[in-house]
């Protein structure tokens, strides 16, 4: 399978073990599932995706939450906290205010830890006791750290998380603390912290748990089915587009995966699957600078930037599987401000949807391409929500309205109300 839409079959290689096995994505080499711990290909250290001699489709589907997905996934079960199936709300006055025909919001803050990383780790925590390796770790800027401490610690493992120093939200390094990881802080960025996550891998040292890690990106493809089934039932056709913020990509390529392998099942033509649309922040676009270039590659930001602390990122690491999928489903990819993103964030809390100040990304893009033409009023879309408020209380207070101090008696409050 190519990393395009294509119906073709593919063909098993001999390290298939039960119809599973990795492929690197640029050079082709095929290696067993889960035999060695490998996170890019030998040869030439491309990307590695899992892949499957039959794709799963829609009838083979069934139960609730991520595993309700399992035959489109690597395992049949995984170290689970009842993940996914998260609501896809309705968001009649933004819907209205935007200008498309529909809106729906998929929070994925609704998820155990509050983002939609536990989907990837419900797998991937799972791979790793499968691979029986010791130390889980991660680089992350907050929501990933939070998700491999609690899946690590559900599923009895030790893990190790590398944050950049001053750029958590509270929430996010909160839980890495409770769910019992140890926490180090790095004096750089994210890119810096996965740098060295990255050699700690490659020397053996711990299992990588981040997005370049080929198995969490199954369970992040979930987020596409559901929707995809969702607006199956509430619309009867499939949604036109799906907007969501990216910083490493990993989400950007795990729902184009997920199209990819419904298309070669036969479940869904290649022209009907929804226009990826991709929203970075303008402090730290190298993705959107790489789709309006019409570039090969992403280059690397060394400096970035934005109050979206969640993707604050400069180096995608996943680019070379999700720029194909902007392109092959016709989508696009916009840089928003911190302001759009904030006022975007007040919006969504309007229609009683908290989140994050990276999920709201997702809106102020859509709201900034509706504007500028490239969205059609016609369109039924979904925008992701990452992320939950809580995450980033700061954010959402500084977003919000400011606390007024009364004295402690009616009379006095009354005569305040009155001011
Ligand atoms: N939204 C939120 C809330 C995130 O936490 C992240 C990534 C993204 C969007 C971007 O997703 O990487 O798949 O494009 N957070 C990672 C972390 C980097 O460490 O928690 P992506």
């Amino acid at each position: 399978m190519s990393l395009s839409l294509s119906a073709e079959e593919e063909e098993s290689p001999a390290e298939a073990v039960d119809g599973v096995w990795l492929e690197c994505i640029e050079c082709g080499e095929t290696y067993a599932p889960f035999e060695d711990v490998r996170y890019t290909c030998d040869e030439c250290d491309g990307l590695l995706e899992v892949r499957y001699t039959d794709p799963a489709t829609f009838e083979e589907f069934e139960g609730e939450g991520v595993w309700r997905y399992s035959a489109a996934l690597p395992l049949e079960e995984g170290v689970s906290i009842q993940e996914g199936a998260t609501p896809l709300y309705e968001a009649p006055r933004l819907e209205d205010d935007i200008g498309v025909e529909a809106l729906r919001i998929k929070h994925e803050g609704m998820n155990p830890t509050g983002s939609f990383k536990d989907r990837g780790m419900t797998v991937g925590v799972a791979v790793a006791r499968e691979l029986g390796v010791g130390r889980l770790a991660c680089a992350s800027t907050g929501n990933t750290s939070a998700a491999l401490a609690a899946y690590g610690s559900r599923g009895g493992m030790e893990t190790l998380v590398l944050l950049p120093a001053g750029k958590v939200a509270a929430g996010k390094v909160g839980q890495a603390a409770l769910h019992d990881a140890r926490i180090l802080e790095v004096d750089g960025n994210f890119d810096a912290c996965l740098d060295v996550v990255r050699d700690l891998a490659d020397r053996g040292e711990v299992y990588l748990l981040n997005s370049l890690n080929p198995f969490r990106l199954e369970g992040q493809k979930t987020i596409g089915l559901e929707i995809l089934e969702a607006f199956q039932a509430d619309y009867g056709t499939w949604p036109d587009r799906i907007v969501l913020p990216v910083g490493n990509a990993g989400n950007t390529s795990a729902l184009y995966k997920a199209f990819r392998e419904l298309v070669a099942a036969g479940a869904i033509e290649p022209e009907e699957v929804p226009k990826l649309t991709g929203v970075q922040a303008e402090g730290a676009a190298p993705m959107v600078e790489a789709v309006e270039n019409d570039a090969d590659d992403v280059r690397r930001w060394e400096e970035v930037e934005t109050r979206a602390t969640a993707i604050r990122i400069g180096n995608p690491v996943n680019a070379p599987k999700a720029l194909p999928g902007i392109r092959e489903t016709g989508g696009t990819a916009v840089a928003v401000s911190d302001d759009e993103i904030t006022e975007a964030q007040r919006d969504l809390a309007a229609e009683g949807i908290g989140v994050e100040p990276a999920s709201a990304a997702s809106v102020a893009g859509l709201r900034k391409l509706r504007a500028e033409g490239v969205v059609g009023e016609d369109e039924r879309v979904a925008c992701l929500t990452t992320g939950h408020m809580l995450k980033d209380p700061d954010a959402a207070a500084e977003a919000g309205n400011e606390p007024e101090p009364v004295p402690a008696d009616t009379e006095g409050v009354l005569e305040h109300l009155e001011d």
